[in-house]
């Protein structure tokens, strides 16, 4: 019985990890970040990094590092700060799917 619940929990587990909903993700990108990162993650600007098809765990990262003060920007603490852990995930899942035309570079 115990094997049975570890294994429920394992499974429930797992899809959670893979519940990343990308259209909701999209849906707040365009919302609050696009203005500086583009709709799709494709910034213009140098002055922010482009996300687009960037690995979901190291955007997930570096937006729980910001919300955490681990890693220090005035700018992007601010954004992560109001972002709940789905809204990270959403958010990574989005811009890593997102086409980058550097991607063809490296
Ligand atoms: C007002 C402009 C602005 C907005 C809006 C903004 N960002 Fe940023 N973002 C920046 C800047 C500037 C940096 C570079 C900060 C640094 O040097 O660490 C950055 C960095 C990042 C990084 C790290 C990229 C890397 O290559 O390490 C991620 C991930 C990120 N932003 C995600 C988001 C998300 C998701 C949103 C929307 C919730 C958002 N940003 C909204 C300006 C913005």
């Amino acid at each position: 019985m115990k094997t049975i619940t570890a294994l429920i929990a394992c499974l429930l587990l797992i899809n959670a990890a893979a519940a990343a909903d990308v259209a909701a993700g999209g849906a707040k990108a365009k919302e609050i970040c696009s203005a500086c990162h583009g709709a799709d993650g494709n910034s213009t600007d140098v002055n922010y990094p482009r996300l687009a098809g960037q690995h979901p765990d190291y955007l997930a990262k570096a937006l729980r590092d910001y919300k955490s003060g681990d890693r220090n920007n005035a700018i992007m603490k601010g954004f992560a700060a109001g972002l709940s852990k789905a809204d990270i995930e959403n958010l990574s899942a989005y811009f890593s799917t997102q086409k980058s035309p550097l991607s063809a570079k490296y």
